[in-house]
Parts: C-alpha cells; structure tokens; sequence
C-alpha cells in the first residue's frame, strides 16, 4: 500500500510581533478582552512589502532542510492560502520558481482556514494514485492585507505566517502501526458562505475586501463540525479518542479549541495550542502549530496525530497521521 509520509515540517512567521495592547492604541479593545475571548496575546504581521510568497518560500526551504532532501526531488507544490501575492498566476508557482524547480507541477488551493487540510488531502492523494512520489504541501497567509483594522471585532483575531510539510511516498503493510497519512476527511457547505467572507473579488469589484464575520455563529458551528469530523476519523480506522497521541487544531480560537477537546474528550494537554502567539493565520495555522510541535520534541516518530480545521465556506475537514 501507498501511503504518504510526513518526512519534513517548517514555519516561518514575520519577525514584526504586534500586542494586544498595540491594538488597543488602535481600536476601542483591551488585552484583557481578547485574551479572555480568544487566548490571543499577540500576532505576527508581515512587513510592508513582505508577500504570502515569501512566507511560504521561507517555511518551505525550513522544510526542505529539516528533511534533507534536495529541492529537485519535489514533484508537485500544493499551496494553501486565501490571500494570495496576485489574483493569479497561483502563488504555488513563485515558490516553485524560488526553489530553482523546472519541473512537477505548482497550484494553489483556496478553502480559508481549512486550506491546508484540503492541500494535505490534494498531495496525499496524488501520491496514493502513484503520479507523485515527494509533495510539498504548504500554508501561507498574510491576512493583515484583508483586515479591517478599524473593526474590533475582526482585526484582533488574526496574523501572518505560512507552515509547509514535505510529503514522500512510502510502503507499508497497510495497517494504522504504519507510518503516514492514515485517512483524511473533507467537508464544505456553501449555505453559509455568509457568515464569513470577504467583501470584495476579482468577480465582483476592483477593490481587495475585507474579512467580515457573524462571530457566534462561526463559533457554534465550528465546535459541531469539528468534533464531527475528528469523531469520522476515529471511526474510520477503528479508533478512540484515548488512542490519539496529539490534536493539532486550527487556531482560531482558545475557547474553539476548549469546546472541541471537551466534546471528544481529549485531555487539553493533548491539544497543541500556539493561537496565543501566532492568532488565527487561517490556512498557516495547522501547518505553523505542527512544525512547533515536531521542533520542540512534543510530537515523536511513531506517535499518532489527528490534524483538524474549520473556516469559511463552510469548509472542513481532518487528516489522521503516524508520524
Ligand atoms: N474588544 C472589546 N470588545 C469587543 C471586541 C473587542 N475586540 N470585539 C467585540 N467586542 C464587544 C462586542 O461589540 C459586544 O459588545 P455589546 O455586548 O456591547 O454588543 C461584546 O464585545 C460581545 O461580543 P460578541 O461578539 O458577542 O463576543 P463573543 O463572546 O461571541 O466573542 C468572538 C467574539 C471572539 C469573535 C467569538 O465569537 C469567536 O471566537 N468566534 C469565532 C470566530 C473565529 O475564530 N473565526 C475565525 C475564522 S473561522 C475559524 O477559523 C474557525
């Protein structure tokens, strides 16, 4: 059996840190507020001039040297984002081109805060059809560029960053002691497109947009779908929650990722948590958490990760991995 392994992570985040309390110089709001609502103390903000390219070029190159492996073995780039550098060529092909590739292939794939969930699945499943054998999957985001910075509601919850995985095809008996991508599940539903988006597009104005959102109501929906699809992937390979070694969530929001652990019964010490540095970096944000994670020695070799997000659309979806 094929299956896709996780042979590499990287991060990058913009070195600029901007604190709750900055913010509160901007817009009426407070630290104590947005920690309490979110467990947001601060974000990452790219510097004038610093693309969702360059972002990703940095967290793909920290993967690539954290794998070992030469560039030109890379067949295909899947990039993530929502906030790409132009409306097109896909963002995927300037990283290609920064890493002196001529050949595989590069796109983007566009599902907000799920991006990298559904990237991850794009790359797996080339691999697992045997077109592709070594995938970089990334997630990169400069969602400064699309805040309103005088909505309070909005401009506190997010930063910039981009986290990338290398992927490789690798053979294996087939069983859940094997490492790789176990399974991945995928969901949208576009009747609530209106509840989070961007008010603006190449379609529909000339001006870039900016993020609006029902807060409650992404909320509520968000801790339902969540555990649903994190209960679908223990189902799937005949699993229990006691049997996941690390939850690496999308970081949206402290509480959201409370409320799942709560629901699922996962202890929170198995809940990798870096929305208190790095706010909700939307497609970045499962990748950035994972590198942290594997980086600091928490998630080991052998160990079995459940990744998860959630974001606009509705999009959702997890991935289950041996590390
Ligand atoms: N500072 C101070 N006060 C604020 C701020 C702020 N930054 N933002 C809102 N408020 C005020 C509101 O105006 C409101 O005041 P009012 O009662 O006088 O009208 C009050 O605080 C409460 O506002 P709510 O929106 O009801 O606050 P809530 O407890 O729902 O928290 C939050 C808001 C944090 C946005 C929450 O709804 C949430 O986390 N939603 C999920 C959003 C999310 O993470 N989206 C990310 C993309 S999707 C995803 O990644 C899952």
């Amino acid at each position: 059996l094929r299956r896709s392994q996780i042979i590499g992570c990287g991060a990058y985040l913009p070195a600029r840190v901007v604190t709750n309390a900055e913010l509160a110089t901007r817009v009426d709001t407070s630290d104590e507020w947005i920690v309490e609502r979110s467990g947001i103390h601060q974000r990452h903000i790219a510097a004038e001039g610093e693309l969702t390219s360059d972002l990703a070029i940095a967290a793909a190159r920290a993967a690539i040297a954290h794998a070992g492996i030469d560039p030109d073995e890379i067949d295909l780039i899947v990039l993530a984002t929502a906030t790409p550098d132009r409306t097109f060529p896909a963002t995927a092909t300037r990283v290609q081109a920064a890493l002196g590739l001529t050949r595989g292939f590069a796109f983007d794939v566009q599902a907000v805060c799920s991006g990298f969930l559904y990237a991850l699945t794009v790359a797996d499943n080339f691999i697992r059809a045997g077109q592709v054998k070594t995938a970089l999957v990334i997630g990169a985001e400069t969602f400064s560029r699309i805040l309103d910075w005088t909505d309070r509601t909005t401009c506190v919850l997010f930063g910039d960053g981009a986290g990338a995985v290398l992927l490789r095809a690798g053979d294996g008996e087939g069983n859940t002691a094997d490492r790789g991508i176990l399974s991945t599940h995928l969901h949208s539903d576009g009747r609530h497109s209106d509840l989070l988006y961007v008010d603006g597009g190449a379609s529909s104005s000339s001006l870039v947009g900016h993020v609006r959102m029902e807060g409650r109501e992404v909320f509520r929906h968000a801790v339902v779908n969540l555990a649903s699809v994190v209960q679908e992937a223990l189902v799937a390979n005949n699993l229990t929650a006691a049997d996941i070694d690390w939850v690496v969530p999308h970081q949206a929001n402290r509480r959201i990722i409370e409320g799942t652990a709560r629901k699922l019964g996962f202890p929170m010490e198995r809940m990798v948590m870096t929305v208190g540095e790095h706010a909700n970096t939307s497609a970045a944000s499962v990748p950035l958490a994972l590198a942290q994670a594997v980086g600091d020695g928490r998630i080991r070799p052998g160990q079995l990760v459940l990744l998860e997000a959630m974001g606009g659309g509705f999009t959702w979806g997890s991935a289950l991995v041996r590390m």
